[in-house]
């Protein structure tokens, strides 16, 4: 790193290393810090203050600049996994170092990157301030127009909606639609105008902006409130239940403040900035840590076949009753010795590493209940699940179970078992978890994103990079690039996921604008692969239709990238389809290197990946509800070698609601010289697999 030390008392400017991002801070004449960005000379962020009050202290105004400090800073790192085998994290730094009249110290950091801007506040160990109650933190970002937006709802506890497509003026109307599903919390007056990062916006000259924040660690998730006639947008902590947002002992750092801007969609996905705002690896052997495809009996439960994850239905009616041998088994529990049996040889059969059971172990009879009257154990099985048994029998397999704990939202519980429950995984040959917190918070004293819950997730993760355990949580605080310091922590659900095609359904657009918003935090467990979308097809009740060709789901896997990649369907839709779910056999889930050729937020992406461990490169396009020809430029390619393209695409006739199993699969052969229009479906999509012919 350069350094360099400037004294001066006004204002500082610092740009991108390719100078086409330019930073302007300064103090305003009530001495309250702001801040102004700009891309290509055009206006991205106007005027936005900058401060935090607490109870004990205000850094708001009266503030002067004492110092500035600059330095530049460029690496290559390698991740363990993900969509590339190599990132640059090339910045340059302001430290804008202030003091007010009343004495308190506050610096802000800001790193300027090509592709965006992070900056945090930096609270050093002072005299007059040392323990905080934070009331509110005042970080503005006033966008100079009437911007369109992709936003979910502000909401304390859930994530899991569809997005919005509105102008900053119309989000509260917009948010209104949400009426009568949002959770408790949303339901908050104060809420209304409230939306959730990742968000993206996109401007009338052209500018696509990403907001979120990077590395949140020790503090509350931020949510945006929004200012309809100023088109200005501020911070929102979530608070805990006594209203505090934060409790902080100095020095500390806040989370990153994010800011990712291009004139092209496509460097809004492929942009890194979050993660190289996140701290290096605190992991040093990582050699355990194994990216994931798998299967599991979880879509029984989401097929409207009544299955369930309880054994048994009799327990509330005997209250009491602690041996589940005694209760009578309810005969629909898919988590059964057998059942998992099949599953475990499926899996070896296709080339899965893991078989995830969930409703394994006891406490599933009320779970879902406000009441709870039941916690879950993480290490007693369900009579019906032979434990032993499977574990063997999948060793022998070569395959590992794959661990699921549902916590129903009782975080401090899980805290006590911990210790207990991994030891157990790992003495039964589990290495990876699936962690869960459906409902409210117990004790109530929490939301899953105040800091609390954010402390919760710390642990845990920390936990299990202990005891060299692999993390998928969900309904945890939605990611914030943390998997660079942690690459045990695989994936996250935090979003409205794939299940949701059991629950009315995702519209087409969703899987086309996740990419631009929620996975810019990190990689989701969407659980794609459903090859049997209509679901009145099992005759028992359900009539959702998953809003999605068959092909698209394949395509999936290369536009949701994850190193958690479930094949979700049940095993005898895959045998229906044999040579469909070659595709999910052979689609990778670790990318040496990808480029995004065509995107446009909630209507189509299209990318290309190389196979992180062959020469294989592989192409995927969605497009939202309407038809669309994907033009498919090879250029990627290296020069003067030839592949053989496997082509699975919608058939001409093909359509999420009419016709969705329609698919063809053509092979040719392309160089880098090749352009292809590839047609795709409404609620379509096409996956390609491109091997080097030698
Ligand atoms: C909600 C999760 O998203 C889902 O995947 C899981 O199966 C259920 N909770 C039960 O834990
Ligand atoms: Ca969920």
């Amino acid at each position: 790193m350069m350094l360099g030390a400037v004294m001066t008392m006004g204002a500082a400017n610092i740009s991108s290393p390719n100078g086409e991002i330019k930073l302007h801070v300064d103090v305003n004449p009530q001495g309250q810090p702001y801040y102004n960005l700009s891309y290509k000379g055009k206006p991205v962020i106007s005027d936005s203050k900058l401060g935090l009050a607490a109870q004990e202290a205000k850094f708001i105004d009266r503030f002067t600049i004492l110092s500035t400090d600059t330095a530049s800073f460029n690496e290559t790192w390698h991740p363990v996994w993900g969509e590339y085998s190599e990132i640059v994290n090339h910045y340059n730094q302001l430290t804008v170092n202030m003091k007010n009249v009343d004495g308190l110290l506050m610096n802000i950091c800001f790193r300027v990157f090509d592709d965006g801007m992070g900056f945090r506040y930096e609270f050093p160990i002072q005299d007059k301030a040392n323990y905080l109650a934070v009331e509110n933190e005042v970080t503005e970002f006033n966008f100079p127009g009437n911007n369109t937006m992709w936003v979910i709802p502000g909401d304390y506890d859930t994530d899991e909606y569809l997005f919005t497509e509105t102008r900053i003026s119309d989000v509260t109307e917009a948010l209104k639609k949400y009426n009568g599903v949002h959770s408790e919390s949303q339901r908050e007056k104060a809420l209304e105008s409230t939306v959730q990062t990742p968000l993206l916006a996109k401007s009338d000259d052209g500018l696509y902006i990403s907001l979120h924040e990077a590395a949140l660690i020790g503090y509350p998730a931020m949510q945006l409130d929004v200012d309809t006639a100023t088109y200005g947008l501020k911070s929102h902590l979530t608070p805990d239940r006594l209203g505090v947002r934060g409790y902080l002992q100095l020095p500390f750092n806040t989370p990153w403040r994010t800011i990712i801007v291009s004139d092209d969609a496509r460097d809004i996905l492929a942009s890194q900035l979050i993660l190289n705002l996140n701290e290096p690896s605190k992991i040093e052997d990582t050699s355990w840590i194994k990216p994931q495809k798998f299967i599991g009996v979880w879509w029984e439960m989401f097929t409207g076949r009544q299955k369930t994850w309880a054994y048994s239905d009799d327990y509330r009616a005997k209250p009491g009753v602690t041996d589940y041998t005694k209760l009578t088994p309810n005969g629909r529990h898919p988590a059964n010795t057998e059942n998992v049996k099949k599953y475990i040889d499926f899996a070896a059969e296709n080339g899965f590493n893991g078989v995830l059971v969930e409703g394994w172990n006891e406490g599933w009879e009320d779970w879902a209940s406000y009441r709870k009257n039941r916690q879950f154990l993480f290490d007693k099985p369900y009579p019906d699940f032979d434990l032993p048994y499977l574990r063997e029998y999948a060793k022998e397999k070569g395959v590992k179970l794959i661990m699921h704990h549902e916590t129903a939202a009782n975080a401090q519980d899980y805290e006590r078992q911990i210790d207990r429950a991994f030891q157990f995984m790992k003495d039964n040959n589990y290495d990876a978890v699936k962690t869960g917190y459906v409902g409210a918070i117990i004790p109530r004293s929490e939301h899953h994103t105040s800091q609390g819950m954010v402390d919760h997730a710390q642990f845990v993760i920390e936990k299990a990079a202990e005891y060299e355990i692999m993390v998928d949580s969900h309904e945890a605080p939605r990611p914030t690039g943390l998997i660079r310091t942690y690459p045990n922590w695989l994936a996250q659900e935090s979003a409205r996921g794939g299940e949701f095609e059991s629950m009315g359904g995702n519209p087409p657009s969703h899987t086309a604008i996740l990419p631009f918003t929620r996975l810019k935090g990190g990689p989701m467990d969407y659980t794609p692969g459903l090859f049997q979308t209509d679901l009145s097809y099992y005759n028992e009740g359900k009539t959702d239709k998953a809003m999605t060709t068959l092909a698209r789901q394949l395509a999936l896997y290369l536009t949701i990238p994850s190193p958690m990649q479930m094949a979700a369907d049940l095993p005898e839709n895959y045998m229906r389809f044999p040579d469909a779910f070659q595709f999910i056999k052979d689609v990778p889930i670790e990318w040496r290197d990808s480029k995004y050729l065509e995107a446009e937020p909630a209507k189509y992406i299209t990318v290309a990946r190389l196979d992180k461990n062959s020469d294989d490169w592989y192409v995927g396009g969605i497009t939202d509800e309407n038809p669309r020809e994907a033009e498919i430029d090879f250029a990627f390619l290296p020069q003067g070698e030839k592949f053989k393209a496997t082509i699975y695409a919608d058939a001409p006739d093909a359509h999420w609601d009419t016709n969705p199993q329609a698919y063809s699969i053509t092979t040719k052969t392309v160089t880098s010289k090749t352009k292809l229009k590839q047609k795709i479906a409404p609620g379509g999509g096409f996956a390609i697999r491109l091997e080097p012919m030698k």
